[in-house]
């Protein structure tokens, strides 16, 4: 069996350290690793604030995150430990005199690598890079996680980039996508790369479509400023749905170490059909939410507001839904299209990959009517499984009828032990130095170019917004099939 890398003491100082993700994923994150044993050795945690305007309630707030986040049993010490581990430190600017507490700190612990994890908004990561090396706080054991969006265009994402270029190289830089992280998309690895079965039929030679839905029940909540300048399309096709269409459609890597996996996911997003005025109109759907009733986990029905009432703005192109049929020119995908759909305050949370088989190539049981080809259901979440749709017999007289059952793979009924978060793989990841979950700077710059393609066309025909009712399945499968895409 392959050795684990060894996790060596550490600082990780978090920009943005008061900050909502930090508070609700970061934290609890390393918490869960620090409970499991997983993190042994000596660490501390500087959480960086701007004003000191959230210090008072910051630990209660943690505390109770992290209290809330448990759902196994515990030595209750391990909570008290953990949170004494967390210091904040205010930062107004991004100069070296007011870095000067950090490097205080940091300097007393010179033999631990430091993770700088940067949970701003993006604008800011290149002063704080700079301040960084000014003060001389990077050194070769140094890493840096970043936090998506980078930036809100090609040419402000390959800015940002070069200015962290000149302070880290690619070998210490991590751009987080959670997604990666999540089991049950590591998975997909597994299952194409370790099943003779699957990747024997695994081209268009035997796969009619692929579908990739992400759909979620929550609106834009308190984003609005973000919101209004990312949309669907950024916030969620860029990053999260790009992923899961490389590891969907990637040549298998020679090995599987971070350039191996890379290089293929790059091949895939380079040959990523591009779209222009008519294929935009032809093959995409943008949609916003309008008030409607959504029903929770609890089954509880709640009515909630328009996207313009949640942004408070009377008008906004921005769109909360998008759908897209697309094509991978290359040799394996020629000609079978990916349909990408993702919205905000739609029926129900789930996000589930499909792959459609072709239909059997000569119909023995003409009398029963047309054969459905077989699916193979990926469920990421929530209800982690995989289903194979397959036809069979109906048993009893009446010759061969049959009807589509599944083959399944529950992961709960599977497995007992706990899912871990997706961020509790990735920060260890980073701790560990493997990159293979992260995103290259050229993946991030191909997945661009594609969707300023889409962005561009939108703009210059001036597509409009589709509106559909918060609770159902975003807009009607009338819009969605005009355009091929598929229904539910
Ligand atoms: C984030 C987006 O990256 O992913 C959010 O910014 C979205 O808008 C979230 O809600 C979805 O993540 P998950 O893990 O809940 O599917």
């Amino acid at each position: 069996m392959k050795k684990l890398i060894k996790i060596n003491p550490f600082n990780v100082v978090i920009f943005g350290g008061t900050g909502d993700l930090a508070l609700r994923k970061i934290y609890p994150a390393l918490f869960h690793r620090y409970a499991d044993n997983q993190i042994k050795c000596d660490f501390n945690i500087f959480s960086i604030a701007r004003t000191e305007k959230n210090n008072s309630n910051f630990y209660s707030k943690l505390k109770s995150t992290i209290i809330n986040s448990v759902d196994y049993d515990i030595d209750k010490n391990k909570i008290v430990d953990f949170l004494e581990k967390i210091k904040i430190i205010n930062i107004p600017k991004h100069t070296i005199t007011d870095y000067q507490p950090l490097k205080n700190v940091l300097d007393k612990t010179s033999d631990f690598q430091t993770i700088f994890y940067f949970s701003t908004p993006s604008a800011a990561f290149g002063d704080i890079s700079e301040t960084l090396e000014k003060c001389n706080l990077i050194n070769s054991r140094s890493k840096v996680v970043l936090e998506k969006p980078l930036g809100f265009s090609l040419a402000s994402s390959k800015e940002i980039n070069s200015k962290i270029s000149k302070c880290f190289s690619e070998n210490q830089i991590y751009r987080i996508d959670h997604y990666l992280g999540k089991e049950t998309v590591q998975n997909l690895m597994v299952l194409r790369f370790a099943n003779h079965l699957f990747e024997h039929s695994w081209s268009s030679q035997d796969i009619d479509s692929v579908q990739i839905t992400v759909a979620e029940t929550i609106g834009v909540e308190n984003r609005g400023n973000y919101y209004e300048q990312s949309g669907a399309l950024l916030d969620m096709v860029q990053n999260h749905l790009l992923q899961l269409l490389c590891l969907i459609a990637m040549e298998p890597p020679a090995k599987l170490d971070a350039n191996s996996v890379r290089n293929e996911k790059l091949k895939v997003l380079s040959s990523l059909r591009y779209f222009d005025e008519e294929s935009v109109l032809k093959d995409t759907v943008k949609g916003q939410y309008v008030g409607g009733k959504i029903i929770d986990n609890e089954n509880t029905e709640s009515l909630v507001s328009s996207y313009l009432e949640d942004i408070n703005k009377y008008e906004s192109d921005t769109e909360t839904f998008v759908a897209i049929k697309t094509f991978i020119d290359n040799w394996r995908w020629k000609d079978t299209p990916f349909y990408l759909r993702t919205g905000k305050r739609m029926k129900k949370r789930y996000s589930e990959i499909i792959i459609n088989f072709k239909k059997v190539r000569h119909n023995l049981f003409l009398s029963q009517g047309d054969i459905p080809g077989n699916a193979l259901v990926i469920r990421l979440q929530p209800e982690e499984g995989i289903q194979l749709l397959q036809m069979t017999k109906i048993p009893g007289p009446g010759g061969y009828r049959y009807k589509p059952i599944s083959l399944k793979l529950d992961y709960l009924d599977s497995f007992h032990e706990r899912l871990p978060e997706a961020y509790e793989r990735l920060i260890i990841d980073v701790l560990r130095g493997q990159q293979t979950l992260f995103m290259r700077q050229d993946e991030l710059e191909s997945a661009w170019l594609w969707i300023e393609s889409i962005k561009d066309s939108w703009k210059k025909t001036k597509l409009k917004n589709v509106l559909y009712e918060a609770g159902s399945w975003g807009p009607g499968n009338d819009v969605l099939e005009k355009n091929h895409a598929w229904t539910k």
